[in-house]
């Protein structure tokens, strides 16, 4: 019965005090360190997508899925406190709702760490490539930076960025906690100073028409700009590492959220009120998809005719600044993107070697995927065949397309780790909560509520990659998997530390 394969939580937390990590990060860290995954693609360059999709409507998509992030961050946060362990989704759903339903979270992960790893190369790449041209006048031809959908051939900054992160990761480079400070405060400076220029010269004429394609154009919108808030779950990972995370992963959590809402709203005022945000129409008037050839081809015949827009922009921030007499600021806030964005990709790429990891000591991937590097201690194989996959979406998809696909997967499992909350509450009534979340009865609904509105807000084609991702991962589960699980088999889990070591027999768990 597989519905039955469950790890129990003992089992789970046992390991976690085994692992015994050292416990240094604090609240403050902990929210650093949200900001620092949070802040990325997101508000650097898919506001231009958004705008397409939106027009000024875009402020309203951005509270949307700021709203549906904080009510499942809050769910989270209980998860997060109750079970710090390595895993993150994966591993709640693991012990509340059996194996399937955690092989297809886990499944689902894939998309949400490694595709955006790949959305988040392809934004850096729009901003350094804009910097080069803009600051030091090298004209680098469109085939050879953008990718098929955008007007060109093969994204090479983007792939070449990719392959570096691979190799810091395979050598063991983890972000330590002082660059990672020193890069929020990059990203916060560079956000703070463009609406500080581009607030005080909005005009209020560019809010209207407010939403040119209707609400299902903000829903839209939200779907795609709910990318801007993937990572916070990074800190729920980090919670071995927490010093009394019963109190500090909730301030961490929400904490990095709400800093991240407040500047991303005062950041599309600015975009809107200063240059204008309405969408790009097709030269029949029809609005044309972002991300589609239609919409790089007329952005084309705009810029040749010397009206260029937001939507057009691959480096939105710097553009706009640019635009309202700020070049060189405009080229400071692309030096900003250029040097922060990598840690987001670095971050992402962890983030996937560690679902990799976690899946494959409990037996449904294959072992050699946790095979630790002799000299370097770090799981090359899968860091490598991650960076590979990374770099071939980022080489050839545009940035609003993986950002939506990635959507799709974390929309999956926020709405899974949300009702495993909900129904621990009824199984598990009397274990300890460090952190409960309030009205869960109300907000835990709301949550799996918004991410289905999300989800069902993407596109068409998002949908039905996501539905032949999860067929295909159920036949992996079922051909592979299923017999060689560990839980499966009965046997105990392999620790990081002596992942060499041979599962132990144990007693079936009743
Ligand atoms: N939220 C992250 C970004 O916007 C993934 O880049």
């Amino acid at each position: 019965m597989i519905f039955g394969r469950i790890k129990s939580l003992d089992a789970i937390l046992a390991t976690a005090e085994k692992k015994s990590l050292t416990r240094s990060l604090g609240a403050f860290q902990l929210t650093m360190l949200g900001i620092g995954a949070v802040i990325g693609t997101g508000i650097f360059v898919l506001t231009a997508e958004a705008a397409q999709k939106a027009g000024p409507g875009m402020m309203l998509s951005f509270v949307i899925a700021g709203f549906v992030c904080a009510v499942a961050a809050l769910c989270y946060a209980e998860m997060a406190a109750m079970v710090p362990v390595s895993g993150s989704a994966y591993t709640y759903s693991y012990a509340v709702m059996g194996e399937l339903i955690a092989w297809m979270v886990g499944w689902a992960l894939i998309l949400e760490y490694a595709v955006a790893a790949g959305a988040v190369s392809v934004g850096w790449s729009g901003y350094v490539v804009g910097l080069l041209e803009n600051a030091l006048g090298i004209d680098i031809p469109d085939l050879l930076v953008r990718g098929p959908y955008d007007g060109g051939l093969v994204n090479l900054p983007a792939m070449g960025i990719a392959g570096l992160v691979t190799w810091l990761l395979v050598i063991g480079t983890k972000e330590s906690a002082a660059v990672n400070a020193v890069l929020v405060a990059i990203k916060v400076t560079a956000l703070t100073l463009f609406v500080v220029l581009a607030v005080p010269v909005i005009n209020m004429e560019n809010f209207t028409p407010f939403s040119p394609l209707g609400f299902a154009g903000v829903s839209a919108a939200a779907a795609s700009i709910f990318f801007a808030y993937v990572g916070f779950d990074a800190v729920s990972t980090a919670a071995e590492e927490t010093k009394n995370p019963q109190r500090n992963m909730p301030i961490g959590l929400i904490g990095s959220l709400g800093i991240c809402t407040i500047f991303y709203i005062l950041v599309a005022a600015g975009v809107i009120g200063s240059v204008g945000a309405q969408p790009v129409a097709g030269p029949e008037g029809q609005i044309l998809a972002p991300g589609s050839i239609e919409l790089s081809q007329q952005c084309a015949a705009l810029a040749s005719a010397g009206k260029e827009a937001v939507v057009c922009s691959k480096e939105a921030l710097a553009w706009t600044l640019r635009e309202i007499g700020w070049p060189q600021i405009g080229n400071l806030i692309g030096l900003a993107a250029g040097l922060a964005l990598p840690s987001v990709i670095l971050m992402m790429m962890f983030g996937q070697t560690r679902i990799f990891f976690v899946m494959s000591r409990d037996g449904l991937l294959p072992a050699v995927f946790s095979k630790v590097h002799p000299r370097f201690h770090t799981p090359h194989v899968i860091t490598i065949l991650t960076g590979i996959f990374v770099a071939l979406f980022a080489a050839f998809f545009p940035v609003g397309k993986l950002a939506d696909i990635s959507n799709s997967g974390t929309l999956f499992a926020f709405a899974a780790v949300s009702i495993a909350v909900l129904m621990l509450r009824r199984t598990d009534p009397s274990r300890k909560r460090p952190f409960r979340t309030p009205a869960i009865m109300i907000t835990a609904p709301i949550a799996v509520a918004g991410c289905l509105y999300l989800f069902w807000s993407l596109g068409v084609e998002t949908k039905l990659m996501f539905v032949g991702w999860a067929v295909i991962g159920l036949i992996v589960y079922f051909a592979y998997s299923y017999k060689r699980s560990h839980v499966g088999r009965g046997l105990n889990e392999v620790h990081e530390t002596d992942a060499d070591i041979p599962p132990q027999p144990v007693p079936p768990i009743t």
